[in-house]
């Protein structure tokens, strides 16, 4: 069952401009609901936390409430919630915190599926303690990240496989509990990047084997805020670097710095807009409602969009992905992805053209040094009209 995407639409203000949004994996815009919650919490009194007067205590409030809508989400505990200021940010302060626990020898497993913010931090963390980095790698005809390979890439030196929950560049699902299955057997943790996946579907971080997930409020309609869920037990083993009077609590000491206030608001309200769209007893039932309802929505549209695409011969589908988000990368004969992009771009439709930082993919595929590709992604107020004037356009 579709729903009224008209409905939904228009709450969105931005798309009264006219442009039509396939940028959706690097960003989404933002319903009233959240706006309001934003410059609610900015019109009214809020000052730092922990005092002992009114205005400290709503910025508590803030802060709590944002830990149990983002636990809402992704079906974490609130008390192992930490935001920052990106996912790339945070998985960077992890990552160091981490490598602490990490000796010369150790493992990290990365994958080339994967954007450069679930890569380069664990990269760069496992070389500055001398640990091994092996990569996981993609199959080029389908973008599938085969999961068998990791019986070969798996030791017991492994200390930490950080693998995606969705490709933001051809929308690959990979099968992040039989990987996470295969960590866990040799006592490795598990990093997934849920940036890409989280808008488009229901989430259960521990059904899908994670020990920390990863994700960013402004892929699903809320502010730019990064957050990364985590068993509070797990985070309390971890000393990330933090300043010396700041709170030692968890999942606090992971937070550098005065919370983002009015932005926490914005996260609890897209929470709530999400939980909107479904029925249940508690918000955490109606956001695994709102967002397979969401699910559901952007098949539709999106079934339109892929075979728009694959029904013409000039137009190249990158990877075929069996599981996937509604998010697609192409080439376009004769036509580089930035002149498709700019020409789309100069009739209102709003495209990305490149490696969208998923540079390990790229350049697997031998696209990286012929300018990536185009991506368009759907989201849930993409229409089909918006899907025709792009094929149009095209
Ligand atoms: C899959 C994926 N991971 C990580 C990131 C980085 O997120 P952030 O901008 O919050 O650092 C992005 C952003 O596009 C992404 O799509």
């Amino acid at each position: 069952m579709q729903y009224d995407v008209e409905a939904v639409r228009a709450q969105f203000p931005a798309l009264a401009e006219g442009i039509a949004h396939f940028d959706g994996p690097g960003g989404t815009q933002v319903p009233d609901a959240v706006t309001d919650a934003v410059a609610g919490a900015m019109r009214s009194a809020v000052s730092n936390r922990h005092g002992d007067f009114t205005s400290s205590a709503r910025a508590d409030a803030i802060v709590d409430a944002a830990r149990a809508a983002a636990a809402d989400l992704v079906g974490a505990d609130p008390r192992g919630v930490l935001f920052g200021q990106s996912m790339t940010a945070n998985t960077y302060g992890l990552s160091r915190a981490l490598a602490k626990t990490w000796r010369p020898g150790d493992r990290v497993v990365v994958s080339r599926l994967d954007h450069d913010g679930n890569v380069r931090p664990w990269v760069q963390a496992a070389e500055s303690v001398g640990a091994e980095v092996v990569w996981a790698d993609i199959e080029p005809d389908t973008c599938e990240l085969p999961v068998e390979q990791y019986d070969d890439l798996l030791t017991d030196r492994t200390r930490l496989v950080a693998v995606t929950a969705a490709s933001n560049a051809v929308g690959t699902r990979p099968d992040v509990r039989a990987i996470a299955d295969r960590a866990h057997a040799v006592g490795a943790l598990v990093h997934v990047d849920g940036v890409h996946a989280t808008p488009h579907g229901p989430v259960d971080m521990v059904e899908l084997g994670a020990d920390f997930y990863a994700c960013s409020a402004y892929k699903w309609y809320g502010p730019h805020l990064g957050l990364t869920a985590a068993d509070p037990a797990l985070l309390a083993t971890l000393r990330p670097d933090k300043l010396l009077p700041s709170t030692d609590d968890v999942p606090d000491r992971f937070e550098l710095g005065t919370p983002a206030f009015a932005q926490l608001a914005g996260v609890t309200a897209a929470v709530e807009w999400i939980a909107g769209h479904g029925k249940g007893a508690t918000r955490r039932e109606r956001v695994l409602h709102g967002a397979a309802q969401i699910e559901t929505q952007e098949a539709w549209v999106f079934d339109r969009l892929l075979g728009g695409l694959a029904a013409r011969d000039d137009v190249h589908l990158v990877g075929a992905p069996s599981r996937r988000t509604p998010t697609v990368a192409f080439t376009v004969d004769g036509r580089s992805p930035q002149e498709i992009a700019k020409r789309l771009g100069d009739r209102g439709i709003a495209v990305w053209a490149g490696n969208y930082y998923a540079v390990e993919l790229m350049r697997r595929l031998g696209l990286e040094d012929r300018g990536g590709a185009v991506r368009a992604g759907v989201v849930c107020y993409t229409t089909d009209d918006e899907v025709d004037r792009l094929l149009e356009a095209l």
